[in-house]
């Protein structure tokens, strides 16, 4: 053991045959691996068949730029393949055949590009090996021309600028490769329509029933005993096309309260029917759906992150991430009893987005 002539501490070394603890000037312990690998070095260098044969050399050559043309090729095969293989939806093969050309062009484009540059790598850069020693992190003058002299370099033994037809075939490839990407993100987004119109329709208009989610059976006034709640959607959500979509944002919970406990606000005075009322399921925060009803404090709460909204006065958040109420369907009953909306929302249902005024 050693003693620490500063603090008098002992210094025990992690093993006595392996380390060997120093003292040296400044605090602390230096510790020399006695056993420590011989580096071995580098094996002898072995000249390439491309450096040795200038036939091969050009032949390497001209695989590259050929792998990157075919980059090139694959990514407009994606491209045309989105087009000329649209995907229908009523017709399961025709998701199939969409997925299979276009990622056979994206596959395509991807590896030709990667292998390309393996091999222009490999058989045509300068392959002299060297040796970089660990230095610290700032970086003088010299450190500075030297890494300009260092691209310099590296740019004359990659040949970028001198191998005109690699140095441009690659960059096209690299241009190419994002455009199946774009397109495909680009089909995501409703086609001919305004998005911010999308989200602020839903399938509630004047005289829409209010139907059980998910049978479709309208709903009487009169089967909304106090205290009850109802999953709804619109009549004729269920023989929609896009009946998922409108799903989404017409699905409203609905309840019925003491009309005494309902604290209305100004212009909103028809908008429940003897204390029943209806509201977005949706959350306003993130889109959850809102799906707890607390029955004696006539809170709605979503089980994401918490959010509570209060039946009691229109749905403001009481709690959570949530930053505006519910909105509120506006509902009465027709001839017949039935529950209808007098309107769609007067605000677009869900996450706040940034068409919102
Ligand atoms: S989605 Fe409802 S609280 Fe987050």
């Amino acid at each position: 053991m050693a003693q620490d002539e500063n603090g008098g501490h002992e210094l025990t070394p992690a093993s006595s045959s392996a380390v060997d603890v120093h003292r040296t000037g400044d605090p602390g312990t230096a510790v020399i691996i006695r056993d420590a690998v011989e580096n071995p070095g580098f094996p002898p260098h072995r000249p390439r068949v491309t450096d040795l044969d200038p036939r091969k050399e050009r032949r390497a050559e001209r695989t590259v730029y050929t792998l990157f043309y075919l980059s090139i090729a694959g990514s407009v095969w994606a491209v045309a393949a989105y087009m000329a293989f649209p995907i229908n939806d009523s017709d399961p093969g025709s998701v199939r055949l969409n997925n299979l050309f276009i990622g056979l062009g994206i596959a395509l484009a991807l590896l030709a590009i990667g292998i390309g540059a393996v091999h222009w790598g490999k058989a045509l850069m300068h392959e002299k090996e060297g040796v970089d020693l660990r230095h610290s992190v700032r970086g003088s003058e010299q450190t500075t021309a030297r890494a300009a002299e260092i691209f310099r370099q590296a740019d004359e033994e990659s040949g970028f600028n001198r191998r005109v037809l690699i140095r441009n075939s690659l960059i096209g490839a690299l241009i190419a490769f994002p455009l199946p990407g774009v397109i495909l993100f680009r089909g995501l987004a409703p086609q001919g329509v305004d998005p911010a119109e999308l989200l602020s329709q839903t399938m509630w208009a004047k005289g829409v029933r209010l139907t059980r989610d998910p049978s479709g059976t309208p709903i009487k006034a009169s089967d909304v005993t106090l205290g009850s709640a109802f999953h709804v959607i619109p009549e004729g959500l269920n023989d929609a096309p896009d009946m998922l979509e409108q799903k989404a944002k017409a699905a409203v919970l609905l309840m019925r309260l003491k009309p005494e406990d309902l604290h209305v606000s100004k212009g909103r005075e028809n908008w429940n029917y003897d204390g029943i009322v209806a509201y977005s399921k949706i959350c306003t925060h993130v889109g959850c759906p809102v799906a707890l009803y607390e029955q004696q404090t006539h809170h709605l709460l979503c089980p994401c992150h918490q959010s509570q909204f209060d039946i009691t006065h229109e749905a403001q958040v009481i709690f959570g991430p949530a930053k505006r109420p519910l909105p509120q369907l506006p509902i009465t009953v027709d001839a017949d009893g039935y529950l209808v909306a007098r309107s769609d929302f007067h605000e677009p249902v869900g996450p706040s987005f940034w068409e919102r005024h």
